[in-house]
């Protein structure tokens, strides 16, 4: 199975987990198990952080505990959050400021979850012990995921 077509079927997957669900925790939970296990075991740390005030807190996620807080513009995570973009990271030690919650990470993508006024509301944060784990094409489908999950829910 090629990459697109693994996503294609994830996106579904997702979209049919989450359908009729409203609770954030519930729906981000599923969303990160779903994904996690789909893409074992090239995902290392599938997540969510959630926005709170001028901080992102920790949210659903699989793989090692992490840290709790991100502030604004801080780490690849607090970047996206900032620039409203997704982040494709092939070397976490190239990127100023990454904050490493595992050493074993090498490698990341952090794709926000916008509200209907274009707000961010969550990251979905994924990492790889891999470097250069993730291209267009993960930017692209889950892309597509977080955008379900966010009408979904916000
Ligand atoms: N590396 C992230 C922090 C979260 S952990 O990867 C789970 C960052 O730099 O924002």
């Amino acid at each position: 199975m090629t990459k697109d077509e693994q996503y294609r079927e994830l996106l579904e997957l997702v979209k049919s987990y989450i359908e009729g669900e409203t609770c954030e925790v519930s729906v981000l939970a599923n969303a990160a198990a779903l994904l996690h296990e789909a893409m074992a075991p090239r995902y290392f740390w599938t997540g969510f952080y959630m926005v709170d005030g001028e901080e992102l807190v920790l949210g659903p996620f699989q793989g090692p505990a992490a840290c709790y807080r991100i502030r604004l513009g801080r780490g690849v995570c607090g970047t996206a959050w900032k620039d409203k973009c997704t982040l494709v990271v092939p070397d976490v030690e190239e990127f100023p400021g990454h904050i490493a919650c595992s050493s074993l990470s090498r490698s990341e993508i952090v794709v926000p979850l916008l509200d209907s006024n274009g707000n961010v509301k969550a990251v979905l944060d994924i990492d790889s012990c891999e470097l250069a784990a993730f291209d267009d094409t993960d930017a692209h489908w889950l892309e597509q995921i977080a955008e379900a999950i966010a009408k979904t829910l916000y």
